[in-house]
């Protein structure tokens, strides 16, 4: 199909977003607290249960005539053709002139993505097979360091070479078995520095994470990593001590790694879609390969999904379309993501990039402006923590924050004391930011505390919560690799959708490159090479002012 949308379908689009703005005008006649009350069935009618993975969209200000405008919306867009065209391997990265094909690293064996007359899961398949022998062999120590079997594993990588195993390493505690592993990302020397102290350099194992073997923080941080290991164990241990993963081999081998020990991707994967890739290396190595092709076969269940489900049960698309009502018909800059899974603690840190590297764009694919907001602005904490940190402006202020929950129905722990609590918590607050509190019964509740009719109306405005604040809960039954892979395939797909109604290039990442080419400018005049002159005030000021108050 043609991806770059034409003047036709744009029209279309624009109608579809016109109905939605009528549509707002009679939804927001009510509260969704009169919403809940005047229908029974809002939760069976807005709620999707898939597979024991339970999506709960009836707290936001819409109904199922919302639905329908939005599942037109969807249609205008064609949604289902760009769906399509990914998993046909058409080369929908428009700027880039990629495949997307993310979908093939978690296929099964037997799949097939024909990629310039290539089967890739062919590819696939090989790479993992080769990840598996190395992954197995450091975890049972028939690989091991100069001084025996590893320890501690570290991997030196940044965005979507970091954040994805990070991530679910993280997500996946109760399933590590196998050595430590530590994640080194930030350029800042404190991070090497403060992660590598107390290791045993014979018993740690370096893993050089980066698409291109080029990004100056890695490069950096690996080669901090081996004048570590050097200045240890001689130069002789570095092959014993490194290995990598990348689409750029030949770099890996210039760093002096073992070609043995390079694990290959490809460019038709984008960084912060490719824990599913080589660089999830870590993640096996941390949890096993048994479980890794699990954490797959999770991604590949929730493609198929999206793949093969009417629209209006498929759960990508309706998480999709409900942040599209919020960010452009009702106007919503931002979401949260509140996961009340502490071993989720990454999560939200992992959703920024996917969501806002995806969709923070401001032109389409033929390169004119966007007409509607794109992208918000993505941030969360785990909760209960959340809640006596920043939940009082979600509750009280004055922006809307629409919110993702997402809460196990089991946890890993035998204790039911602490999940019910964490339970109740989650709903709790969900209740709280959809029913509000109203100044009438701020007063009730005062005065049935016994206060005196003047500090009744003191405190009553203080005391009243505005409520119909949106949020979506995704109930799933346990953490285990097949659920989060599940969950992580679910956002992916998600953004997917809201890119493709967007118009725009969820795949690329053009907005990163202008402070990455000013920094390489910047560094001889940070290292007093050169006069800062050429710079604006503001910038030549600073660098000048760094030697002074250095001191
Ligand atoms: O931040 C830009 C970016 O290109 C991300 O998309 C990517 O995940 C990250 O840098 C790291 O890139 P690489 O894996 O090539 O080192």
């Amino acid at each position: 199909m043609t991806i770059v949308r034409t003047a036709a379908a744009a029209a279309e689009v624009a109608r579809a977003f016109a109905a939605l703005k009528v549509e707002r005008d009679r939804v927001e006649s009510r509260t969704m607290r009169e919403m809940f009350a005047a229908d029974p069935s809002r939760f069976s009618r807005l709620s999707l249960e898939v597979d024991g993975l339970l999506l709960d969209y009836s707290k936001n200000r819409l109904d199922a005539q919302t639905l329908v405008a939005l599942l037109g919306l969807a249609r205008a867009a064609e949604v289902e053709s760009h769906r399509d065209s990914m998993f046909a391997c058409e080369r929908i990265n428009v700027t880039e002139n990629r495949a997307v094909l993310h979908v093939a690293l978690r296929a099964p064996k037997d799949a097939t993505f024909m990629l310039d007359g290539v089967n890739v899961v062919d590819e696939v398949q090989s790479v993992l097979e080769a990840m598996t022998d190395f992954a197995e062999g450091i975890r049972s120590g028939a690989i091991a360091g100069t001084g025996g079997a590893f320890t501690d594993v570290v991997n030196i990588g940044i965005g979507g070479s970091d954040l994805g195993p990070a991530m679910v390493t993280r997500a996946l505690s109760p399933y590590h078995d196998g050595p430590r592993l530590h994640f080194v990302s930030n350029v800042d020397g404190a991070h090497i520095h403060d992660t590598i102290a107390g290791l045993n350099p014979a018993t740690t194992l370096f893993l050089v994470a980066s698409k291109t073997f080029t990004t100056i923080e890695t490069m950096t941080n690996a080669a901090t990593a081996r004048r570590w290991i050097v200045d240890a164990l001689g130069e002789a241990a570095v092959g014993a001590h490194f290995a990598a993963m990348s689409t750029a081999l030949d770099k890996v081998a210039a760093f002096g790694i073992d070609v043995k020990r390079a694990f290959g991707f490809w460019d038709w994967v984008g960084g912060r879609y490719s824990v599913w890739s080589a660089i999830g290396l870590p993640v096996m190595i941390a949890i096993g390969a048994k479980d890794f092709r699990s954490f797959l076969a999770g991604g590949h269940a929730m493609d198929v999904h999206f793949r093969d489900t009417p629209l209006d049960r498929n759960l990508p698309v309706i998480l999709g379309l409900v942040g599209i009502w919020n960010r452009n018909v009702l106007g919503f800059p931002a979401k949260a993501v509140l996961p009340y899974d502490q071993r989720l603690l990454r999560f939200a840190a992992y959703l920024q990039q996917l969501d806002m590297e995806s969709n923070g764009k401001r032109v389409t694919l033929d390169g004119s402006a966007v007409t509607q907001q794109t992208g918000p602005l993505v941030w969360g904490e785990p909760g209960t923590n959340g809640q006596h940190a920043f939940y009082q402006l979600l509750h009280q202020g004055t922006d809307v924050i629409p919110a993702d929950f997402l809460v196990a129905a089991t946890p890993h722990e035998a204790d039911d004391v602490h999940h019910h609590l964490l339970l109740a918590n989650c709903f709790a607050q969900t209740e709280a930011l959809m029913r509000g509190r109203t100044t009438d019964e701020a007063r009730a509740e005062l005065a049935a505390e016994g206060k005196a009719p003047a500090e009744v109306e003191r405190l009553a405005p203080h005391k009243t919560f505005p409520g119909n604040r949106p949020t979506n809960t995704i109930l799933y039954r346990l953490l285990d690799p097949f659920t989060l892979g599940r969950l992580i395939a679910l956002y992916e797909h998600t953004v997917f959708v809201q890119g493709a109604i967007w118009g725009i290039d969820s795949f690329d990442q053009w907005g990163v490159e202008l402070g990455k080419q000013l920094a390489t400018q910047l560094l001889p005049m940070v290292e007093g090479k050169t006069s800062p002159d050429t710079r604006d005030a503001s910038t030549a000021g600073l660098i000048r002012a760094v030697p002074r108050i250095r001191g």
